[in-house]
């Protein structure tokens, strides 16, 4: 029986409205309307987000994770790539997501580096081999990582060596190398790359050492040089956070590394010294490269955007009871 619609009260129209509106909505005609273009839409968004991630994905597990990674994208120079610290925190780039230039001098080994960069996701990786301290080479990492990838957005200052030496007899031969390499080069090489990082408000990270915080014998020199890499990184924070450029420091305890095993004791023993370190690390153990490298990775991502001038210790413990190594 149909009521007219002039006897309708106010509330009973409004209730019929409703019902001819949800009758409209379930008609076939209209349902299937409905679902084609629902269809079209879900299959539109799913196109649209793997040609976006593809390029970063291996395998559609990747895909999935593609979309937490911290450094999506964005391009990193990280000097002393070709072993070590610096292999470690390239590997770690590449799981999230960076596009690497990567620099050393032993080709071989950062060949062995690309590749593993590429077995970890990073498609995009460019490498120079050559000496950092010489100005020409800083100056064509710095023009060939812009020309290939259009833009700089990290710049790891890794590269560094230490020698035992303690000051009472420590020569000017082994000063120069240590500050040349510690201190010259990350200076003058950030500075080539400061207009670039700029345009992109991108960072710096410096890696000195936990020794800088404690005493480790015959080791003078080279903290000296890396406390000089830490006032580096606290003044130039200072001269670029109004340009949206962070820099910060970590300080890695110990890493297996050829750094390391080049290291000796007075009894010519390299392994004592690694030995010795392990045991004055509360955690009892050493730290992976690429563990180093995802802690490099944070402070280089935007999860650690209000960070800057800041030093990052990363030692197991090491400093925090330890005043040296016996
Ligand atoms: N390992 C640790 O326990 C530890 C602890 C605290 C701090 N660190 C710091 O971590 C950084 C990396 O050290 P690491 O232990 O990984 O040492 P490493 O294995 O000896 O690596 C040093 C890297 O620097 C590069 N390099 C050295 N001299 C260079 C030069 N003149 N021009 C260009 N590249 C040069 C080396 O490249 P080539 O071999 O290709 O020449 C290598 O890739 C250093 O700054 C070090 O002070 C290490």
């Amino acid at each position: 029986m149909f009521t007219p619609l002039s006897t309708l009260s106010p509330i009973r129209g409004q209730l019929w409205k409703l019902a001819s509106g949800f009758a409209l909505l379930v008609h076939p005609r209209h349902l299937a309307r409905k679902f084609v273009r629902c269809f079209l839409l879900i299959q539109y968004t799913v196109i649209c987000w793997c040609a976006r991630y593809y390029r970063y994905c291996n395998t559609p597990a990747e895909l999935v994770t593609a979309v937490e990674m911290a450094l999506r994208g964005l391009v990193a120079i990280i000097t002393g790539s070709s072993s070590g610290v610096g292999a470690g925190i390239a590997l770690a780039f590449s799981k999230e997501g960076a596009k690497l230039s990567l620099t050393g001098r032993n080709l071989k080994n950062l060949e062995e580096v690309v590749k593993d960069c590429k077995k970890a996701g990073c498609q995009d990786v460019l490498t120079n081999v050559g000496d950092i301290t010489q100005d020409a080479f800083r100056k064509t990492l710095v023009e060939s990582t812009k020309k290939k990838f259009g833009k700089i957005d990290v710049l790891v200052n890794n590269a560094g060596i230490s020698s035992l030496c303690p000051l009472q007899s420590a020569t000017k031969d082994q000063y120069d190398r240590m500050m040349a390499l510690n201190v010259e080069a990350p200076l003058f090489l950030t500075q080539l790359a400061i207009p670039h990082l700029i345009e992109s408000k991108g960072n710096v990270i410096n890696i000195s050492t936990a020794g800088t915080s404690t005493i480790a014998p015959g080791g003078g020199v080279y903290v000296m040089s890396k406390v000089a890499l830490e006032a580096f990184t606290r003044y130039l924070a200072q001269e670029l956070a109004t340009k949206g450029v962070r820099v910060n420091t970590v300080n890695p305890g110990i890493v297996p590394s050829q750094m390391i095993s080049r290291i000796v004791d007075d009894k010519g023993q390299a392994a004592e010294v690694e030995k010795a370190m392990i045991k004055a690390t509360p955690m009892g153990r050493a730290c992976a490269p690429e563990e180093m490298g995802h802690i490099v990775a944070f402070l280089a991502s935007d999860k650690a955007g209000f960070v800057t001038g800041e030093s990052f210790r990363a030692d197991g413990g090491f400093t925090m009871t330890t005043p040296a190594i016996a």
